[in-house]
Order: structure tokens, then sequence, then C-alpha cells
């Protein structure tokens, strides 16, 4: 039985949750077994894709990419993000492209980056039907205003931003690249809220890193806060070469 919202938060008070990133079905085939929620993050442009940010991901893609986790996946909670320019415009814009990927995925919520300023959107969309995950702390589709991937530093907007998206009806938050401190005090303020932290230290209600980061699929771009747990390039280098050799011996 896959799990739904209120099973997530329930098992949030009595453990860690575990989430990664999946895009395709071949992936969700196996994280399902073990992350408690799988999220087809728009980083899929970055790591699949070769794109330069996540600035260049259509929904189109993640309609695809999602509906691949969904149909692949029996037990996890599936969240599919918004991409860039699909929800930003109008909160009537957002419940469009929200509904067209809960409809189309079958997955269990939405997520967007955005504080304050995106509250009055979560809000629209939470009221009408639409579970909204909300992302504050770094935002990597603003990364062409900050001008890098840096930690958010600032203490007191990250906690403006954190409580705004709550108090429009987000059923949860990734906390992200931010530090220990900012994390320790929304923990404080906001206890029973599930955060789920990318580079946000300890004081978080979940995990969630990109599986290809993990498996040493992403190269050297690796971010500093978690390290590679395998190295998979070097597995699948082996079988080309394994099967490079067994086509020139055979001639
Ligand atoms: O797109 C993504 O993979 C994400 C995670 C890094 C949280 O948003």
């Amino acid at each position: 039985m896959r799990l739904n919202i209120s099973k997530l938060l329930k098992l949030s008070k009595e453990r860690k949750i575990v989430a990664l990133t999946s895009y395709t079905a071949n992936i969700a085939r196996i994280t399902d077994n073990h992350a408690d929620v799988l999220l087809v993050g728009d980083s899929v442009g970055m790591v699949l894709y070769g794109l330069p940010s996540t600035q260049g991901v259509s929904l189109e893609m993640m309609l695809n990419h999602g509906k691949a986790v969904v149909s692949a996946s029996a037990k996890a909670f599936i969240v599919v993000d918004m991409p860039f320019g699909s929800y930003e415009s109008s909160p009537q814009v957002a419940f469009e492209n929200a509904a067209k990927v809960l409809s189309f995925t079958g997955c269990g919520a939405i997520k967007l980056e955005g504080g304050a300023e995106m509250a009055e959107t979560i809000k629209f969309l939470t009221q009408r039907g639409v579970p909204v995950m909300a992302h504050v702390g770094l935002m990597p589709q603003k990364f062409k205003i900050k001008g890098s991937f840096s930690k958010e530093k600032d203490a007191e907007k990250v906690i403006k931003d954190f409580e705004a998206v709550v108090e429009a009806g987000a059923f949860s938050v990734v906390l992200e690249n931010i530090s220990e401190e900012i994390s320790e005090k929304i923990a404080s303020i906001f206890p029973d809220v599930l955060t789920i932290g990318i580079g946000a230290g300890k004081s978080v209600k979940g995990q969630i890193a990109v599986f290809e980061d993990l498996a040493g699929l992403s190269g050297e771009s690796i971010p500093p806060f978690y390290s590679k747990i395998q190295n998979l390039a070097q597995n699948i280098e082996d079988v080309c070469k394994a099967y490079k050799l067994d086509i020139l011996a055979k001639g």
C-alpha cells in the first residue's frame, strides 16, 4: 500500500523520513524499496539531461518522468516538482499546471520553490485540493539572480519564508543548504511541520539526497554536504569494457 500524507506525517513522529530523488522507472523500482518519499525533482534537468541549471526543465519533462516513477513504484509517496515558469505568474496558472501534474502522473503532491512570495499561490492550490510541498532556503531555480548555488545565510528571511508557506497550507517544506542553527530555530518554532533537509543539518524530520550523487553518477559535481556512497560509474565502465572485449573477441 502506498504511503499517503497522513501516514507520512504519522511516521515522521516515529522516525526520520527517508527521501530520494528518482526520475526513471528503472531507478524508482529500486528506490521504492528503501525511501518513504520519492521526489521527481527538476534536478532531472542537470542530472539526466546535462543542462547547466534547472531553468531549462519543461512541464512535459516533469509529466513524463513523474508518470514513469509513479508507474514503477508501489509504496513510496511520490512528489513531482513544478518546473521554472510553470507556476510563478499567477495562482490560476499554477493550478492549471499542478492539476495536469497530479492527474497525468498520479503523484501524491507537487513541490514548488519559493517563500513568502509564493504564499498566495500555495493557499490557492491547497484550498483547491492540490497538496503542496514547499521549498525554501537555497532555491536552485533562482540561481541566476543569486549568481551561484551558495548557502542561504539570511536566517530571518528563511524563517519568514518558512512561516508563510506553512500558514498557506504546505504539508511539508524542503529546507535546502541552510545552517544547522537556522534549521534548529525552525524546529523549535515549528516542531510539528514535516521538514525535509538537504544540506540543512540534523534538526529536520527527514533527509533527501539526489540518487545519482550518492551512486557516483554525477561526476565531480556533488554538493559538499554529502558524499557518494558507491561508484556506479566505474561499474558501468566495466560493463562497457566487457561488452566491447566480448564483441572484439568473437570477431
Ligand atoms: O530537484 C530536486 O532534486 C530537489 C531536491 C534537491 C530537494 O529539489
